[in-house]
């Protein structure tokens, strides 16, 4: 794949035009090594699922990015499922932009709390995930497949907004 490193991007949410690309992206970044699970079929049912966002960074038709996002509004909770840039648009800030996306989302519907499972290994992930203010909560042994550990992170949002006085001008 050739991306122009100038090539500007633009973010939306994922058509279900975009669900083999994505699953395809999700197979080759995410889940190598493991048994497929996010395949297009599944991708297309999270684009339909009301309470979970797909978003998606595009070097137009390309997408080059993609996250997605489950909310469980009752419990106030949210998932974050499977984030990936290719490897061309890396350390330009797609990943970041795409999870402050997702964050706003669930900031506007009261979620207060954010989690997520990654490899044990992936350290460049963690790294990322870090740097956005994720830490890590337990290691959770076989998670994959019962042949790999996941590591849980965990990250606040939102939280109670101070009642506003520019209410009564309504
Ligand atoms: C994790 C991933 C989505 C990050 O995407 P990205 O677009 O490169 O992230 P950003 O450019 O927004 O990075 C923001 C910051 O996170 C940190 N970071 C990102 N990638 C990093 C890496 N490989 N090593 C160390 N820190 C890293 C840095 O602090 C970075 O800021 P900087 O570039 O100014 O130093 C991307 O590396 C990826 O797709 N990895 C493979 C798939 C994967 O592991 N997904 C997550 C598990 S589901």
């Amino acid at each position: 794949m050739v991306v122009a490193t100038d090539q500007k991007l633009d973010f939306g949410p994922a058509r279900l035009s975009e669900a083999a690309r994505i699953a395809e992206m999700s197979r080759r970044w995410i889940e190598h090594g493991l048994p497929w699970r996010y395949r297009p079929a599944s991708i297309a049912g999270q684009i339909r699922d009301s309470e979970t966002a797909v978003v998606v960074a595009r070097a137009a038709p390309l997408v080059v990015g993609f996250a997605v996002m489950e909310f469980h509004f009752g419990a106030r909770r949210a998932h974050l499922v499977l984030m990936a840039v290719e490897p061309a648009c890396r350390r330009r800030g797609v990943g970041g932009a795409l999870f402050r996306w997702l964050e706003k989302v669930g900031r506007l519907g009261g979620i207060t709390q954010v989690r997520l499972e990654l490899r044990a290994d992936n350290e460049e992930a963690r790294a990322f995930y870090e740097r956005l203010g994720f830490h890590a909560t337990e290691r959770r042994a076989g998670y994959y497949d019962g042949r790999e550990d996941a590591i849980r992170m965990a990250l606040r949002i939102g939280g109670p907004r101070p009642a506003r006085a520019a209410c009564t001008r309504l």
